[in-house]
């Protein structure tokens, strides 16, 4: 989508946007959780990193039985996390230092503690308040058995047996459909009423001056209508790996798939991008979608629909130059079918800290830089989760502190080990995340006094200071254009020429010359006009 003459292009299309997991960024009541207010105080921090915009993740008032993405009110501030006088002050902060802010949007579910869900739980089959989620009588003698064989993302059944109003006690009734959590009660989004509540809840938040939304589970919105069963799926099965939440989606749409993905839920965004048009500033919707390949993805951001999905193909390519090859010229090809912008994106709360899934330690933060290089220096908008600029690795959280509920419902690891709080300053936890003494929602471990932002900031070879380097630099490339061609001589070399820059990288285990050029940047030592192997670099 190139703009053409002088007008100029929209903020998001190369923006990139900095993930705040609001529980782990900054703790300013020394409660041991992160808060709104927690936020604004780093934002200046934000600014000197060089990101352009904030995605947070959600604050609502929420039970947390999912870290917040189990939302009880869409129009309020959780007070664990300040109030919607702190939001309004995040914002204007955020502003006036020339961030933008996206909110998270959770539109698949509610919590159980919603006052809908509340509703439906004590009005009868047939009412208007259960027709608002997907209430159904159960299979077999008695409807002893779920209406079908969906299982939960989290594992186990993706249904859950309630008493009646006015007829039961004990709960011998219908049964409601939770793709997550129990906790997590799926919305029926072909019932006019609901898409009325988020259209609301969409202006609620663009009145207040968020910029845009990333929008949850995208791709789940609305279930083939007859709520079949799931052809394939073998009975027991847990398609959650012990350290991939999100790469479970994928492995569930690699099925048959009448839970996700369904044709008529772009009639959703096709309406919400009318709502974000009718706001002045280029408002945007991301989409998490975890749909089955690039053309799929790029269904979700049609001129009409929204404005960008997460490349999650990016993310789960292995170390290999052929892999990266291959998305980066898929991603491509797929966007460009529907005349929309790139994204990439290589961590989030919902999966492994990319330095341990190249392999952690030493090469796997330096194949970690050296990805983020190539990354930044690619067409497009670029998402970086809070702690990759420190080079954070996966933290091996005791079990007896874990949280999440996929932890909780099937003994794998679950995603804990992500969302350990940021480490800011001094030697010994909290390091600055929360006043001194506090204990942290999740235990910070004891070896991070080398990895906090006061000690990488001082060292210009600290990851932090890469990142700071690469962001900056990526400001001179922005006019590089968006044809990208893919030199492939060498099998384990990435080699992308994008304008006037060259992006190489070497994911074999001997160095190999560099090309012809000035080098600008690299994630890594060079040896002379060698690139070493699992190193990055950016050539002019
Ligand atoms: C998304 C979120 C994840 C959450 C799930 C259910 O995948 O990123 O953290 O558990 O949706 O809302
Ligand atoms: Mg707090």
């Amino acid at each position: 989508m190139s703009a053409s003459g002088n007008v100029p292009r929209p903020w998001w299309q190369d923006a990139v946007f900095y993930q705040v997991y609001v529980r782990s960024f900054a703790d300013s009541d020394g409660d041991g959780l992160g808060d709104l207010p927690g936020i604004t105080s780093r934002l200046p921090y934000l600014r000197s990193l060089g990101v352009d915009a904030l995605w947070i993740t959600p604050f609502y008032p929420s039970p947390q039985h999912d870290a917040g993405y189990d939302v009880s009110d869409y129009r309020d501030v959780d007070p664990r996390f300040g109030s919607l006088a702190d939001a309004d002050a995040l914002l204007a902060k955020a502003h006036a230092l020339g961030l933008k802010v996206v909110v998270d949007l959770v539109p698949n579910h509610t919590s159980s503690e919603h006052p809908w869900f509340q509703a439906a739980l004590t009005a009868d089959p047939g009412s208007r308040e259960r027709a608002r989620y997907l209430f159904r009588p159960g299979k077999g003698r008695g409807g002893a058995q779920p209406p079908n064989n969906w299982e939960s993302v989290f594992g186990g059944p993706a249904w859950e047996r309630v008493t009646d109003g006015s007829t039961g006690s004990g709960p011998g009734g219908e049964w409601y459909l939770h793709l997550f959590d129990t906790t997590q009660p799926d919305l029926d989004w072909r019932n006019p009423e609901v898409a009325a509540m988020f259209e609301d809840v969409l202006c609620f938040w663009l009145d207040r001056g968020a910029d845009g939304f990333r929008v949850d589970v995208a791709h789940g919105l609305l279930k083939e209508k007859s709520l079949r069963d799931q052809r394939g799926l073998v009975p027991g099965r847990t398609d959650l790996p012990s350290d991939r939440a999100g790469a479970s989606m994928v492995e569930v749409a690699e099925l048959d798939q009448p839970m996700w993905d369904q044709p008529e839920v772009h009639d959703v965004y096709r309406a919400w991008h009318r709502v974000l048009a009718s706001y002045d500033g280029d408002r945007m919707a991301v989409a998490e979608a975890w749909t089955q390949t690039p053309e799929s993805m790029a269904r979700y951001v049609r001129p009409d629909e929204l404005h960008q999905a997460f490349n999650f193909a990016w993310l789960l390519a292995p170390w290999s130059a052929s892999a990266f090859a291959g998305v980066i010229r898929d991603t491509l090809a797929a966007v460009e079918l529907v005349g929309a912008v790139p994204t990439w994106v290589l961590s989030n709360h919902d999966v492994v800290r990319h330095p341990t899934r190249y392999g952690g330690g030493p090469v796997g933060l330096a194949r970690a830089r050296a990805a983020t290089l190539v990354m930044l220096g690619l067409p497009g908008s670029a998402y970086v989760y809070q702690g990759e600029e420190l080079g954070l690795e996966e933290v091996d959280v005791p079990p007896e502190f874990r949280q999440d509920p996929v932890y909780v419902r099937t003994g794998n690891v679950g995603r804990d080990g992500a969302r350990v709080p940021i480490p800011w300053r001094g030697t010994r936890p909290p390091y600055g995340f929360s006043p001194a003494g506090t204990r942290t929602w999740l235990p910070m471990p004891d070896d991070w006094a080398d990895r906090t932002v006061a000690a990488q900031r001082k060292d210009p070879g600290s990851t932090w200071s890469f990142y700071q380097q690469a962001l900056r630099a990526r400001r001179r490339f922005l006019d590089a254009g968006e044809d990208v061609e893919l030199v492939g001589t060498r099998s384990t070399v990435l080699e992308v020429r994008r304008g006037r820059l060259t992006i190489v990288c070497n994911c074999g285990s001997r160095p190999v010359r560099l090309p012809p050029g000035e080098v600008v940047l690299s994630s890594g030592p060079l040896s002379g006009d060698l690139l070493p192997p699992d190193t990055s670099a950016w050539l002019v």
